[in-house]
């Protein structure tokens, strides 16, 4: 049973949809630690409703990005998590994190990538880059985290239809559903089970 660390920063669905794909036993792990970047997170009340240890980390109460970056590595080393999960996280960690995690921290984007990535391209905006560029399909991408922002090897995809008269809320809610909600559990699953393999940035699933 692996540990799993959630960050987060907002609502917090995707950090549900995994609880509930441990709740129905599909994931062989436990939400043990959820770290939230703002006061306030939804999140935070759904992991406190289950009893799961949490704490807020504001990066503007650290000397520098390196320190805050330190701060939330250091609080998970020190609770054994095999596994980081950003979910709904919105801001982007340095190496003085990423290093320390290496092929073990998970994002969920609300698009495919390569398009509508990094810097910038966050939450609803995505989904306004998107709907300007009048694309027909979008989607979410689950990838291993690196310092680079929203570059990390591509773990799982899943392409949604874009509608005549989205907008930005519509297409969100219909991303989320039809590919988020069903792609972050399923990568924590496999995860869990070990058949996650990176080859030169290039993500192999293994068989069972
Ligand atoms: C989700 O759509 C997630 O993919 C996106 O923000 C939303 C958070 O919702 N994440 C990013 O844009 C990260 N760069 P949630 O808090 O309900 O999971």
């Amino acid at each position: 049973m692996i540990r799993i660390g959630a960050l987060v920063s907002g609502g917090g669905t995707n950090l549900q949809a995994i609880l509930d794909a441990i709740d129905k036993g599909e994931i062989d792990g436990q939400v043990t630690a959820v770290v939230s970047s703002k006061e306030g997170a939804y999140a935070l009340e759904r992991a406190a409703s289950r009893g799961i240890e949490t704490a807020v980390m504001r990066k503007k109460d650290y000397d520098s990005p390196a320190d805050y970056d330190k701060a939330l590595a250091d609080y998970f080393e020190a609770r054994n998590i095999d596994l980081i999960v950003y979910a709904g996280f919105m801001l982007i960690l340095g190496k003085d994190f990423t290093d320390r995690f290496e092929n073990r921290m998970i994002n969920i984007h609300p698009a495919l990538i390569p398009s509508f990535c990094g810097k910038g391209y966050y939450g609803l905006h995505v989904h306004e880059a998107a709907l300007k560029k009048g694309v027909k399909v979008t989607g979410a991408t689950v990838h291993f985290v690196t310092a680079e922002c929203d570059a990390g090897p591509i773990i799982l995809q899943k392409a949604v239809e874009v509608k005549d008269g989205d907008t930005p809320e519509t297409l969100q809610r219909r991303v989320m559903e039809q590919a988020e909600w069903v792609i972050y559990p399923e990568a924590v699953k496999l995860f869990a089970q070990n058949r996650l393999e990176v080859k030169d940035g290039i993500v192999r699933i293994k068989e069972k």
